[in-house]
């Protein structure tokens, strides 16, 4: 979809990927961005940046966990730039550990920003997309895990990237007249994110700063925000599903199917059934 002149809206554009995406629809145009994030003084930044490259963006305090946070984001996008097509759902946290130490209140958080947080987006500026008769994009940022790269250390944030991906391959089939949708599977880019922590709320456990070790691998291998946020922009215009940062996922994905191929055929070594095909235990 054409980006030129459309209203965008991006979650956890205060730093990191969202301000990377941020960045790039305004080089491609956009009429005018909203800057979504709990850190409101990060959105104000970054909109300064924008501004300052002559592209229209406001800042807005959103905490997407909330459904009715995410309500006022959607009035405030339509009362700012008076028309919204394209939404990133960009905010998402991490919590790292063995899976068993996980605390309620991590795994809570975690999905509350990722999958609560996605699913807001979709359902709030989906019906309104609805609404208006406009052809739409969303755009939810999942991970190369949401494909199924097992990962010791984050099982619980692997599973809301999962949850990510289900959603998209759902609502396409449900309103892609409409909305076209992509989910982006970043490898590793080097944001914020295992400092996630500084946002963890007061409830769920308060703010916590990631591992040195962690920095040291981001800095090392991570991949600039920056050139993802134009990845996005691209996929966004070819109508991608899939948009990919790092090609060398095409091993883990061969990996994972190839297993789920080769235990279907040692265990139905004949092939599909012929009768029931869905309900074997029928025949
Ligand atoms: N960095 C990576 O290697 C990597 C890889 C794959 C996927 N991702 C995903 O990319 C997305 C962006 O993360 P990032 O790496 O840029 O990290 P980041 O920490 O730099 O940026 C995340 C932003 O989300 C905001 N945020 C956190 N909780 C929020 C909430 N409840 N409501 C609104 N905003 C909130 C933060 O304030 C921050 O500005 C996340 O969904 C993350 O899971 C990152």
């Amino acid at each position: 979809m054409e980006i030129k002149q459309k209203g965008c809206v991006v979650t956890g554009a205060g730093s990191g990927i969202g301000r990377g995406i941020a960045l790039a629809l305004a080089d491609a145009g956009a009429s005018g961005i909203i800057i979504a994030d709990v850190q409101l003084e990060r959105a104000e930044a970054v909109c300064v940046e924008i501004e300052a490259k002559g592209g229209v963006a406001r800042p807005f305090r959103c905490d997407v966990r909330q459904s009715q946070s995410v309500e006022r984001l959607a009035d405030f996008a339509w009362d700012t730039l008076g028309h919204v097509e394209i939404l990133c759902n960009n905010a998402g946290v991490i919590a790292t550990g063995p899976g068993f130490d996980t605390t309620d209140e991590d795994l809570r958080w975690q999905f509350e920003v990722n999958v609560y947080g996605v699913f807001n987006g979709c359902r709030v500026f989906g019906r309104r997309f609805l609404s208006n008769g406009t052809k739409a994009w969303i755009c939810n940022t999942a991970s190369h895990h949401a494909v199924g790269t097992p990962t010791a250390g984050v099982a619980t944030y692997v599973a809301t990237k999962h949850a990510v991906l289900g959603f998209a391959d759902a609502f396409r089939l449900e309103y892609g007249e409409s909305i076209g949708f992509s989910v982006l599977c970043p490898g590793i880019i080097n944001t914020e994110l295992w400092d996630a922590g500084r946002n963890r709320p007061e409830e769920l456990g308060n703010a916590f700063k990631g591992s040195e070790q962690n920095h040291a691998a981001l800095e090392a291998y991570g991949m600039s925000p920056e050139f993802v946020g134009n990845l996005v922009a691209q996929g966004i215009k070819t109508e991608e599903f899939f948009i990919w940062t790092h090609p060398y996922s095409i091993e883990l994905i061969e990996k994972r199917y190839l297993e789920g191929v080769e235990s279907i055929r040692r265990q139905w070594p004949d092939g599909p059934l012929p009768i029931h095909k869905r309900t074997p235990g029928k025949v």
